[in-house]
């Protein structure tokens, strides 16, 4: 494996921290109080290229690898976790699967003014009955000969509000199990489509969740991506690309939050001395820097993995499984550095810490990493 940073992986670090300082940290804990969705910096971003990081040019994105986007996550989401998802799902979960698998209609109509980040994209799996068990889908797609009839509801959904395009998975027959489920893209705006109120969060609370209500949505056939039954296996793979993208935020996360401790604990003083010269904060700090490197060292290597074309589900299940547990743990060892300041919302890591619990959530809970991940070690 070859990770050694070249020019461009960079240049797109240095432009995604400047961004994250200049742009995204003014205001971060306004709108995380107020859960106000960044529509400025996120129409920046669209601007600068980040949402269609990795798409090719031809499309309008910037045509960039994985590890270049390894990077910006990281850099974005050390200050503002509600832009980093949003980001992650335009690439990972909207944008890529468009590329790889859309019409070349439907790339020319959806995939260019998302890629351009003129337009927002949401992928709309989760159910209220059906979260790790994807398989259990209620949504219904039924077939009408030139368009299906959607109806159901999905939960949880990033972008849900202010997204115009929408990769809706749903079942089209029962009776063929995962292989009867159909992947379509629907637009805001079709007739029997609402969407929810915003879900009310504990982290991320600036990011645009909501739930989607499908009631006799008439779906043209021209916008299921893929063939008949193909929904599935293209929800699987691309949540595949999207743990490399939530893993990369964990890192963010977790990076953000030690550099936040190692600077605090170069300026507090306690007992006669700054608390970096206390044996104690020393090894809370060597921890957190050794447990960094390794998920960071993980999650580039499954990036390496999607760029050289080889498989990547289980060794970018193991990025997020890892990164999201050191998230967590170094995000409440950044507090505890901190101490009563750590506490309020000026020090920022305590955001940090709410922000870290969803990477062990969403895009496939800590525990379905597990079973991708169990399931490859125990193969005979
Ligand atoms: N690539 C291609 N095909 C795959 C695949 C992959 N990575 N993973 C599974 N499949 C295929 C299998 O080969 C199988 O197909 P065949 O029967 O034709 O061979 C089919 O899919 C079913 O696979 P499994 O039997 O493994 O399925 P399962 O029911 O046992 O479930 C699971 C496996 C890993 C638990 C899966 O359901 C899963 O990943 N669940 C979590 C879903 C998830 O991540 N949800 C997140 C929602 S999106 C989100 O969170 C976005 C956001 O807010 C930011």
């Amino acid at each position: 494996m070859n990770i050694e940073l070249n020019e461009e992986h960079l240049m797109i670090q240095k432009a995604a921290r400047d961004f994250a300082r200049t742009e995204l940290l003014p205001g971060v804990i306004e709108r995380d109080t107020k859960m106000e969705f960044p529509h400025e910096q996120i129409k920046k971003m669209g601007e600068l290229g980040f949402l269609g990081l990795m798409v090719d040019p031809k499309y309008g994105g910037s045509g960039m690898d994985t590890i270049s986007y390894v990077l910006a996550m990281e850099e974005i989401s050390k200050i503002d976790n509600s832009a980093s998802v949003c980001m992650s799902v335009c690439n990972s979960l909207v944008n890529w699967g468009l590329e790889k698998y859309g019409t070349e209609d439907q790339k020319q109509k959806y995939l260019v003014p998302l890629a351009k980040g003129e337009k927002l994209g949401a992928f709309a799996l989760s159910e209220p009955e059906a979260g790790s068990d994807a398989t259990s889908q209620q949504t219904t797609a039924v077939d009408m000969g030139d368009y299906y009839l959607l109806n159901g509801t999905k939960n949880w959904i990033t972008n849900g509000g202010n997204a115009s395009t929408y990769l809706v998975i749903a079942q089209t027959d029962v009776e063929k199990g995962h292989r009867g489920i159909n992947v379509l893209i629907v637009e805001k705006g079709m007739e029997g489509f609402t969407v929810g109120a915003k879900e009310d969060k504990l982290g991320i609370r600036s990011s645009d969740t909501h739930s989607l209500m499908f009631q006799d949505v008439k779906v043209p056939k021209e916008n299921r991506i893929g063939e008949d039954g193909f929904g599935f296996k293209f929800a699987m793979m691309t949540l595949s690309g999207g743990r490399i993208g939530i893993a990369s935020q964990a890192l963010g996360i977790a990076s953000g939050a030690y550099e936040l401790a190692l600077a605090y604990s170069k300026e507090r003083k306690a007992f006669g001395k700054t608390i970096n010269q206390h044996q104690i904060i020393q090894f809370k700090l060597a921890d957190m820097a050794t447990e960094i490197e390794a998920a960071r060292l993980l999650i580039y290597k499954s990036a390496w993995h999607k760029d050289q074309g080889m498989n990547y589900d289980v060794s970018s299940s193991m990025a997020k499984l890892y990164a999201s547990k050191v998230a967590m743990e170094t995000t409440v060892e950044a507090v505890q550095v901190h101490g009563g300041y750590g506490y309020v919302k000026e020090y920022h890591v305590e955001r940090l810490m709410r922000d870290a619990k969803i990477t062990q959530i969403y895009e496939g809970t800590s525990e379905v990493q597990k079973i991708v991940i169990s399931r490859a070690v125990t193969k005979d």
